[in-house]
């Protein structure tokens, strides 16, 4: 599942976001890759611990705890602390799959990849190429946001980023533990919880839609890992 999530961030954090961002020390994007990307990374990153970087990270976590489609879609235990990065110049990332896990710098934690999200902080007239490019099942899906809005997809895709031509493409970027680690069973939740929504709105509380509830919270008992 691919999915465009709109308007995650609001005007006034995304323009002290992008303040912030214009401003940092970035860094070379190799720092966080692992050995088989590092060979194909080719951005800036901002380093995790400067105090731009934890002002950043806690907008996008307050960003995210409010998205109630977020929650839906990532179902999350764990977030790793948001990441920030920036191409330009002809930077691009080639085709890779992120680590599967990775350590919290900030809690020593472990977190699984399973669901990876892009958050643009730059409009997509303000640069030429930068696609997000995933690969699935179902082929090639090409992603390039409105500034503000954040792409979610399975963290098992083969993906990249072109080349940036002109403009800087800035984005944060991160991972999520879900309490559901198998992307079809998330999928299907999401599907459901979508599609009861969507008839509480237009029936209310039938005792159909009673049953569906329950139905929904019994399989995310079933599978939920805590
Ligand atoms: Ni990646």
């Amino acid at each position: 599942m691919l999915l465009h999530i709109p308007g995650v961030l609001s005007a006034e954090e995304l323009a002290h976001g992008r303040q912030l961002l214009l401003n940092a020390d970035w860094a070379d994007g190799r720092i966080t890759a692992g050995t088989q990307s590092a060979q194909v990374k080719r951005n800036l990153q901002l380093p995790q611990h400067l105090d731009a970087a934890r002002e950043l990270q806690a907008m996008v976590e307050a960003a995210l705890k409010r998205n109630s489609l977020f929650f839906s879609a990532a179902l999350p235990k764990k977030v790793f602390p948001p990441l920030f990065n920036c191409y330009q110049g002809g930077m691009d990332f080639g085709n890779h799959v992120d680590n599967a896990v990775r350590s919290d710098p900030f809690s020593g934690d472990w977190v699984r990849t399973d669901v990876s999200c892009t958050l643009f902080f730059t409009h997509p007239e303000e640069y030429d190429g930068g696609e997000l490019i995933v690969e699935d099942t179902y082929g090639l899906h090409s992603v390039k946001l409105p500034a503000g809005d954040m792409v979610l997809y399975p963290s098992t895709s083969l993906h990249r980023v072109e080349p940036v031509t002109r403009g800087a493409r800035i984005a944060s970027f991160f991972w999520t533990q879900s309490m559901i680690r198998d992307d079809a069973k998330r999928g299907l939740l999401f599907d459901m919880d979508m599609a009861i929504s969507r008839l509480r709105g237009a029936q209310g509380d039938t005792e159909e839609l009673v049953t569906l509830t329950a139905t929904y919270h019994n399989l995310l008992r079933m599978w939920a890992e805590l």
